[in-house]
């Protein structure tokens, strides 16, 4: 496989210019992306303007739409707050923690509608500075803030953007589509989303 040289972003702007180069190819190295996503160090001064926590709910900040080929967006996660089990639309999913920790607990897809109880594949604390990485062909996946003294906020990139997914029961396995909504875009609260994000819940 090619080996690409690894540049170190010094600040959140300079990632996303590299991001950009990188999402120029349609071939998608997922090691690439993970280790430069990694190797910035979050600071918070570069993405608190996009950093809106909601008293009830996780919410969805879109930082950059990646020339359409990719949506970068921040989440912030108050304290108990996580996401239904979901899955991501045939989508690279790219997860980093910026602050705070987060669990991530990797589900089977339902054999069949009405299943039962859904299986649990894994269980894992995702650490500030670290990328996690999920696809469909991986499985699904939920993500909660246990936290109760602190929030998370977490760095996510995916490609190509998606604006549905599927959620799914966890004692049925049953799923619906919901429509995924943005707290605020480019740093400013968006108007049109006054309904609580439905995959949040
Ligand atoms: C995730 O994929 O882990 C978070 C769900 C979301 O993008 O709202």
């Amino acid at each position: 496989m090619e080996q690409t040289e690894v540049v170190k972003p010094e600040t959140l702007d300079e990632l996303i210019k590299i991001l950009h180069k990188i999402f120029e190819s349609d071939r998608i190295n997922v090691e690439e992306v993970q280790n430069i996503m990694e190797s910035y160090d979050s600071n918070p001064q570069e993405w608190k303007k996009y950093a809106k926590f909601d008293q009830y709910r996780y919410t969805r900040n879109l930082v950059d739409e990646g020339n359409g080929k990719f949506n970068l967006m921040i989440l912030c996660w108050g304290e108990g707050h996580g996401s239904s089990i979901h899955d991501h639309t045939n989508s690279h999913c790219f997860m980093k923690l910026l602050q705070g920790q987060l669990k991530e607990t990797l589900f089977e897809w339902p054999r069949r509608e009405s299943q039962g109880e859904m299986a649990q594949k894994s269980q894992r604390i995702l650490q500030e500075n670290k990328v996690a990485y999920i696809n469909d062909s991986i499985g699904l996946h939920r993500v909660e803030n246990v936290s109760h003294i602190e929030g998370a906020v977490s760095l996510h990139l995916y490609s190509p953007p998606f604006q549905t997914c599927q959620t799914f029961d966890q004692r049925t396995g049953h799923k619906n589509t919901v429509t995924m909504t943005f707290w605020s875009r480019f740093g400013e609260r968006n108007p049109n989303e006054n309904a609580a994000p439905q995959e949040n819940n």
